[in-house]
């Protein structure tokens, strides 16, 4: 929980983060992080799925399929305009999300700039481009952007356009490479303009769960991130918490969770593998492209390959809590109304209407000691964004 007394607070306690994420994950799907590397190594050696030809030729089908539901499902997405989004229901999740993203963004280029001038960064499922405004304020020199999604990549390609355009003479814009890849399953170097560019940075949105299908894809998901990064640089992104997922689907009493803006279907309760733990994410109602399980652990563990070291892992609860706490950050925040003004004022109204979404509100309202008006999200949005967490790894010498 915030303090009690700031003007931006969270929800209720019992979505705060268990204190040993691999102690509580381990009772929940019975390995530990021990058994997760040997079998991890067993799939190396030699994994009973891959031995059988036909059955490998059945997985390779299905992978294939997942992907090309993946691009399509972003490649359909439409771009909605500004005054479509200020309407949804979800508005200050997204903005608080897009917070998240900007001060995570920030945090590391700035470490970044201690020791570089020009800054080369990739972003990995980079989608229709909603970080490139980030990378613009960060004054970093190269980007690439790569996606799954041609359509994607395009209307990226585009908003990047437009920002050169729009921008004053004197304001260098950042110069940009395009590039449509599974990069779960293509080297990102092959498809580069110049092979031998180094990264200082890499960014990977909300995006890793979709490789997690099996061990080759995540595999090569982390290669495309981390083989290019020079010593020093940084693997930074956002995804589900395993833990969180498999938490709140144990204490459901049938195979999904959620409330009124999300829910998470999963096809099985009770067994957890490492690869290939499919459940569907539904936001606002829009079923998704079906989601893999990332068990923290495993990917720390897989990152080493890459001679990767974690420098943090962070709930998203965890990581707001400690950001909002800085004054710029903070002010970031309000600028980008990631957080809902509670009460409202008189002409305004409140995202939900449904009863208790403001229960935790009111309650720290109603200390006199309280400065008004507070910063919140719904408790629905709460549940949704915590789901989350923020990592961030260094490539070693
Ligand atoms: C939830 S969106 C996030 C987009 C962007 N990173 C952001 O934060 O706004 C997930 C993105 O990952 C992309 N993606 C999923 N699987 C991918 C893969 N195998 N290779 C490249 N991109 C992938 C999707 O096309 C989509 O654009």
């Amino acid at each position: 929980m915030m303090a009690q007394n700031s003007r931006l607070f969270e929800a209720d306690s019992k979505y705060a983060d268990p204190k040993d994420d691999k102690d509580s994950i381990r009772s929940l799907d019975g390995s530990q992080t021990s058994s997760s590397s040997s079998s991890l190594k067993r799939r190396r050696d030699g994994d009973e799925g891959y031995e059988d030809h036909s059955h490998r030729k059945k997985l390779v089908t299905e992978e294939s399929l997942h992907s090309e539901k993946v691009a399509t499902h972003y490649n359909k997405l439409q771009e909605c305009g500004l005054a479509e989004r200020n309407k949804s229901r979800i508005v200050h999740m997204r903005n608080f999300n897009n917070w998240l993203k900007s001060v995570l963004i920030g945090e590391f280029l700035d470490k970044v700039r201690h020791r570089r001038r020009d800054i080369t960064v990739l972003d990995l499922g980079c989608g229709k481009g909603g970080d490139l405004l980030k990378w613009k304020k960060g004054r970093i020199d190269k980007l690439v952007c790569a996606d799954i999604a041609a359509v994607s990549i395009e209307q990226c390609q585009q908003r990047y356009n437009d920002i050169r355009r729009r921008g004053h003479p004197n304001d260098r814009t950042y110069s940009a490479e395009f590039i449509t890849a599974d990069c779960s399953r293509e080297l990102l170097s092959e498809k580069l303009r110049d092979p031998e560019m180094q990264f200082d940075l890499c960014s990977c949105q909300f995006v890793c769960h979709y490789s997690f299908e099996s061990e080759e894809q995540a595999d090569t998901m982390l290669r495309n991130a981390c083989e290019r990064l020079r010593p020093g640089g940084f693997f930074i992104g956002t995804t589900p918490d395993a833990y969180e997922l498999v938490k709140r689907l144990e204490e459901s009493d049938s195979n999904s969770f959620g409330n009124e803006v999300f829910s998470v279907t999963f096809q099985k309760k009770g067994e957890y593998p490492l690869f290939g733990c499919q459940y569907d994410f539904n936001l606002e109602g829009v079923v998704n492209v079906p989601e893999f399980l990332v068990y923290f652990p495993l990917f720390e563990e897989m990152a080493k390959k890459y001679n990767m070291r974690l420098v943090y892992k962070k709930t998203f609860n965890e990581f707001f809590e400690e950001k909002v706490k800085d004054e710029k950050n903070k002010v970031l925040m309000q600028w980008m109304q990631g957080l809902e003004q509670y009460p409202p004022d008189e002409r305004g109204r409140l995202a939900s209407d449904s009863p208790g979404e403001y229960d935790h509100a009111k309650r720290v309202a109603a200390d006199p000691a309280v400065r008004h008006p507070l910063g919140t999200l719904s408790k629905s949005e709460w549940e949704a964004t915590s789901i989350y967490l923020v990592y961030v790894f260094e490539k070693m010498l």
